[in-house]
């Protein structure tokens, strides 16, 4: 099997960060020390570069039907800009729309398969809730799903009433299932939006102004009650509001089985954003919110009360009458243009699965708010313990899988939808000044971008089927 010694660079991990050397052997890392021999390998210089597994984005949406038209990356064209980032490992979110999970899931596999040009694994919606369903959940992992999705919102669409979580999240805990939710209130977001449309109040700030912050803050604290209740963990996606943060430690300080997730949106941007000419750009759910939220989520990734920064990439095009370039071929998607007079018709989400590791290295690392080590637990590390990934992924052992991005630290570059390679006509980030960037990124030891040439290819991605079973971190 074909060796490769990846030499003297500056080893980062959760924990660690020391010079040496890493041996992989076909798909899987076999050594890591100093003074490493090749045995008969190729040798990749990494003298000067920063070597760290692969990133792990544990929230994506991929060619998701939405609105009358759907996310515009597929499990191709989002995999790719995944790995343009230094993300290695995708985990996409099943919309139970079958009528049942096991339909579902095999839907979306036959979606993703024959595309995905990196490692990928699958949640599930639970936007329904009955006798099939009950029965239906505990086999999940069966199909290598162990994490579920609910919600306190959507109403009408995947909304559950609080009972049905509570009863799914029984079922979830005995199954060995983790139990993700989105966190807002549904029942306020429905009057806001009646009322807003009726006022004539249409424009995108109107779409974070109908889905208030309390909302979020008290739904979190409801689901961590649940989880209280039924002594089922819970990992509460996408954070938003400062005060969800609040919610959280207060359910760690009393030691219940509670984790959350942010995301770099919520981490950057404002209502301001969405009060822009172009604010449409800046729509998702839920919403950005305000510069005291953005700070309360740095400080609950430095205090160890969220564990993971995943992207929620749902995007769509700001105009999708205009075609872009995609390899060579011409494209456009309706986008964010729907809903140009009325807020309630633009596409909620946004790109990020590629912007998430350059664009916090930079504003994250460099600029001094989380450490080098935490960069990695947060965006590999973590979702791999949690998501029941690791070591597999996610660390820099012997027997993980070589998943391995070699950073070059000194690599400037002005970032935006040129260099982001998502398939859309914009990029939140356009114009920011980064330092730092992947250059060469390895897939089970299979180079598949080389210093901005992609040398990966759909179906390259291997499904990641996960073991019943929760780790609490
Ligand atoms: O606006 C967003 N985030 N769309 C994706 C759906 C969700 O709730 O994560
Ligand atoms: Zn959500
Ligand atoms: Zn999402």
């Amino acid at each position: 099997m074909k060796k490769i010694l990846i030499k003297n660079g500056n080893i980062l991990t959760a924990s660690e960060n020391f010079t040496g050397d890493l041996l992989i052997e076909g798909e899987k890392i076999i050594a890591i020390g100093s003074d490493l021999s090749p045995e008969g390998g190729e040798i990749v210089d990494a003298s000067g570069l920063t070597v760290m597994p692969g990133g792990i984005d544990p929230h994506t949406h991929f060619d998701l039907p939405m609105a009358g038209t759907v996310s515009s990356d597929d499990h191709y064209t989002g995999h790719k800009a995944a790995a343009f980032g230094g993300t290695t490992t995708v985990m996409d979110f099943v919309p139970f729309d079958q009528p049942t999970l096991k339909e579902s899931i095999q839907v979306w596999r036959e979606k993703a398969d024959s595309k995905a040009a990196i490692d990928f694994s699958f949640h599930i919606n639970l936007s329904k809730w009955d006798d099939q369903v009950k029965t239906e959940l505990p086999l999940l992992a069966q199909w290598g799903i162990t994490s579920i999705k609910v919600f306190t919102a959507y109403n009408g669409r995947l909304r559950l009433q609080d009972g049905e979580i509570f009863a799914a999240m029984q079922v979830a805990k005995d199954a060995g299932l983790l139990t993700m939710l989105h966190a807002e209130n549904g029942d306020v977001i429905e009057i806001l939006i009646q009322e807003a449309l009726r006022g004539g109040k249409k424009s995108p700030e109107w779409h974070a102004l109908t889905r208030p912050a309390w909302g979020a803050v008290e739904s979190t604290l409801r689901g961590i009650a649940l989880a209280a209740q039924s002594g089922a963990p819970l990992y509460i996606v996408h954070m938003n509001a400062g005060g969800e943060v609040d919610q959280l430690q207060y359910g760690r300080e009393r030691g219940l089985p509670v984790m959350g997730e942010t995301c770099p949106q919520y981490l950057f941007f404002t209502v301001d954003h969405l009060r822009r000419k172009d604010g449409a750009k800046w729509v998702c759910s839920p919403p950005v919110r305000t510069v005291t939220d953005n700070e309360r989520l740095w400080q609950g990734l430095t205090q160890g009360i969220i564990q993971t920064i995943g992207t929620d990439h749902c995007p769509f095009f700001y105009d999708g009458t205009h075609p872009i370039q995609y390899e060579g071929k011409e494209i456009a998607i309706p986008g964010k243009e729907l809903g140009k007079d009325d807020f309630t018709k633009i596409p909620n989400g946004l790109p990020g699965v590629g912007d998430r590791l350059p664009v916090l290295w930079t504003y994250g690392v460099r600029s001094g708010r989380i450490t080098p080590n935490q960069f990695v637990a947060l965006t590999s590390t973590n979702p791999a313990k949690i998501f029941g990934l690791y070591p597999r992924k996610g660390a820099l052992v012997p027997g993980a899988d070589a998943d391995v991005v070699l950073w070059d630290m000194e690599r400037r570059i002005t970032y935006g939808v040129q260099v982001a390679q998502h398939r859309t006509d914009y990029n939140l980030y356009e114009g920011w000044e980064l330092v730092g960037f992947p250059i060469k990124v390895f897939l089970r030891g299979k180079l598949i971008v080389d210093d901005g040439k992609w040398l990966g290819k759909a179906g390259e991605g291997k499904f990641l089927p996960r073991q019943a079973g929760v780790n609490v971190i």
